[in-house]
């Protein structure tokens, strides 16, 4: 420890020396990994309606990606329950026993995957199982295959480990052929595929037939893939959640990533699991114990609650995502937008109407400025996403309305039609 801490402070001192003979101040620089990683534009987006709200203007909040309705009160109660019980200690790094094992049976019988007892690890929330399964498999100079339009931090994920996001236009390949396109964007150094299905931003669902061509594809080029299912559950039409590692031969090549963020209304617990085959559990383990040592005791118990909570929480809480979703969808048609009803998750993704350009940035800005509704520009999920703005419908019936008579006042002003300039407050 003290070797390490001697090596640091001379590496310190280095720097601080080599900076003082420029002049500059001596302060050590941040890690150079970071140079080609992004900060999320949602992120701006959400400053913005803050600085709106702040200066008090109404705002109808369309930006988010949340689950409109509380967290569920047993599970509440469950972490209630743990701390009273003093389940406040360590627990083992990858999960309480008695949440994995749930997690063992609900991915064997929900989700058709082979795991075994050892297969689940506990980690805190989607995004950080994603972190940790990119970690696990990335060296730099890897190339990883994605669809696009995606989910954005993923390619900032990919690049922080020093390796390269190869875009895969979905709407194209699922035209032409997947087979053909991923055989088109692979190359020698190609390590892994990222796969959503649900698909954020589009509401998307691969069907069964394109994931086992794309499974077939993976197999045969012999590739990895990282299934991210936050969706899972959030499927109000036909075919369900299909698992890659539910084919054969497929678990052992894929790290499957689910959240109970979006099923469970569990944004802020922070609370996920991956299921790992053998060959990376180690190092699967090693990153979850050297980044958190461990999900919150008491988050797990609760979270054990949840996968244990009967079926008719999510049945009403798909009625009332579906509601959500016809509505806005006819109130952003009434609007001219264009759009296909999507079969799942929580977002709206339509094209532009013409009188608010191409440019899915000035678009999102001039329906926040000029008629208060808050959306993210589609250009944050890939150059497909130009031309396209994404509302999530998993907001309050009262935030639809307000929001889609507010887009009817858009739609009639000659300034926008114009293309005048947009005036800000
Ligand atoms: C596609 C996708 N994957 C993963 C996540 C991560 O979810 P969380 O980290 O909240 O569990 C999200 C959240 O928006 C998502 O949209």
């Amino acid at each position: 420890m003290s070797g390490l801490r001697t090596r640091d402070s001379r590496a310190a001192q280095r720097n601080a020396a080599s900076q003082s003979k420029t002049g500059l101040e001596e302060f050590p620089p941040a890690a150079r990994r970071f140079e080609s990683v992004g900060f999320s534009e949602i992120v701006k987006v959400r400053n913005r309606v803050l600085e709106l709200l702040a200066a008090g203007h109404e705002v109808w909040r369309f930006e988010g990606g949340e689950p409109y309705m509380p967290t569920p009160q047993p599970i509440k109660d469950a972490m209630a329950a743990a701390l009273a019980r003093g389940e406040t200690r360590y627990a083992p790094s990858s999960g309480i026993p008695e949440l994995r094992k749930a997690i063992v049976q609900k991915a064997r019988g929900k989700n058709g995957i082979p795991a075994d007892d050892d297969s689940p690890i506990v980690v805190n929330g989607g995004m950080h199982g994603l972190f940790s399964a990119f970690a696990t498999l990335l060296d730099p100079g890897d190339e990883v295959l994605m669809f696009s339009p995606y989910w954005t931090p993923i390619v900032d994920v990919v690049a922080y480990h020093g390796a390269l996001p190869v875009l895969v236009p979905a709407a194209r390949a699922r035209r032409e052929g997947l087979t053909a396109a991923l055989a088109r964007a692979k190359t020698p150094r190609t390590k892994l595929l990222y796969w959503n299905s649900p698909v954020n931003p589009t509401g998307d669902v691969f069907s069964r037939r394109e994931i086992e061509e794309v499974c077939a594809f993976v197999r045969e080029t012999g590739l990895a893939i990282i299934s991210d299912e936050a969706y899972e559950d959030l499927i109000y039409e036909g075919e369900g959640d299909v698992s890659p590692a539910s084919f054969p031969g497929m678990f052992e090549r894929t790290i499957s990533v689910f959240t109970l963020s979006k099923t469970y209304s569990m944004t802020g617990w922070r609370a996920g699991y991956v299921l790992v085959p053998k060959r990376w559990r180690l190092p699967m383990q090693t990153i979850v114990l050297y980044s958190i040592n461990g999900v919150s005791t008491p988050t797990q118990w609760a979270a054990l609650e949840a996968l244990r909570l009967s079926d008719a929480f999510l049945r009403e809480a798909r009625e009332g995502y579906r509601r959500r979703r016809d509505a806005l969808v006819a109130g952003l048609r009434a609007g001219g937008f264009e759009i296909e009803t999507p079969r799942a998750a929580l977002y709206l993704f339509p094209r532009v109407p013409a009188y608010l350009g191409t440019d899915s940035r000035a678009a999102a800005r001039a329906l926040l400025d000029t008629a208060r509704v808050a959306t993210v520009p589609g250009l944050v999920f890939g150059p497909e996403g130009e031309g396209h703005v994404r509302f999530s419908f998993s907001v309050s019936e009262d935030t639809i309305a307000g929001g889609v008579e507010a887009l009817k006042m858009l739609d009639a002003m000659p300034v926008s039609r114009e293309r005048r300039p947009i005036p800000r407050v």
